[in-house]
């Protein structure tokens, strides 16, 4: 494998991306963070180079097609090919979220936007550097709440949760994730979803049980599978959940 890998994390800036470039840098790989906003991706990735990790910024708002490309061109600019692409941004809005009886459509698009078509774009924009890897990874974040199997289980620990945009946003990258990890399959790149479990971010909220560290450690597993770890599965710390 060609040292040192590569690793782009959208939404890097901070929470789970943030702690997953620091876990994957401190691994030995360099790490890209995307920031939609200059100065806080700035902030974070100096706060990283400080701990002696090789670290760039890159400007990358998920939901802007011009953005996406000018970040793909930097990046073949840069290193002329990518190892790992980790589409880390996502957002959740409770106060937008009243139930899917009455949720509008308005607050769908603005989930999907971000969480669902920001990041097949981002993937599409870059596979072409991604196939340049002889180990491609490409990992995408999920969620336990996006389980349909999980949703309908009346026995199940989320059973009767209805942030019901956000919920159909990653049950929509949970199918985009096989249908990708198949159309890959004869290639070097392998695709899965992670579900960081409940982590104390701004997005998990304080009372999530789990913190960053242990938020990130199911990414930075399946961004550095080797050649015989899985693809186009749904993992949280190393177990296979229902899709
Ligand atoms: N925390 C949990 O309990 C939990 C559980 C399951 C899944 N997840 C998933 O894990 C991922 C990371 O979540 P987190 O808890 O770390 O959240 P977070 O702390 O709120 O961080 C989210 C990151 O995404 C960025 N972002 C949001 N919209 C963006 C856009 N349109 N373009 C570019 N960047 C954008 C944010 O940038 P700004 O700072 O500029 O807003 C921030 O860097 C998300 O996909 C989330 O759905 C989290």
């Amino acid at each position: 494998m060609s040292n040192p890998r590569i690793a782009l994390i959208t939404g890097a800036n901070k929470g789970i991306g943030l702690e997953t470039a620091r876990q994957l840098g401190h691994a030995g790989i360099t790490v890209i963070l995307g920031s939609r906003d200059k100065q806080r991706g700035a902030a974070a990735a100096a706060a990283l180079a400080k701990e002696g990790i090789t670290v760039s910024v890159l400007p990358l708002e998920v939901t802007d097609r011009a953005s996406i490309a000018a970040a793909a061109a930097e990046v073949a600019k840069r290193h002329q090919r990518l190892d790992i692409l980790i589409n880390n941004a996502g957002i959740l809005d409770w106060a937008a979220e009243k139930g899917p009886d009455v949720t509008s459509v308005d607050v769908f698009q603005r989930v999907f936007a971000t969480n669902f078509f920001g990041l097949i774009e981002v993937t599409q924009a870059f596979l072409p550097l991604l196939r340049k890897s002889q180990a491609g990874r490409i990992v995408n974040l999920s969620s336990i709440l996006g389980s349909i199997a999980e949703h309908a289980d009346p026995n199940s620990p989320i059973f009767g949760r209805h942030p019901t945009a956000y919920d159909t946003s990653k049950a929509a990258v949970n199918l985009y994730t096989v249908e990708l990890a198949l159309a890959l399959k004869d290639t070097a790149i392998k695709v899965n979803a992670a579900h960081p479990g409940w982590v104390k971010t701004d997005l998990g909220g304080p009372d999530a049980p789990l913190d960053v560290v242990t938020g990130a450690k199911t990414t930075v597993h399946l961004a550095t599978l080797d050649a015989k770890g899985p693809s186009g599965g749904y993992f949280h710390l190393g177990t296979h959940l229902r899709w």
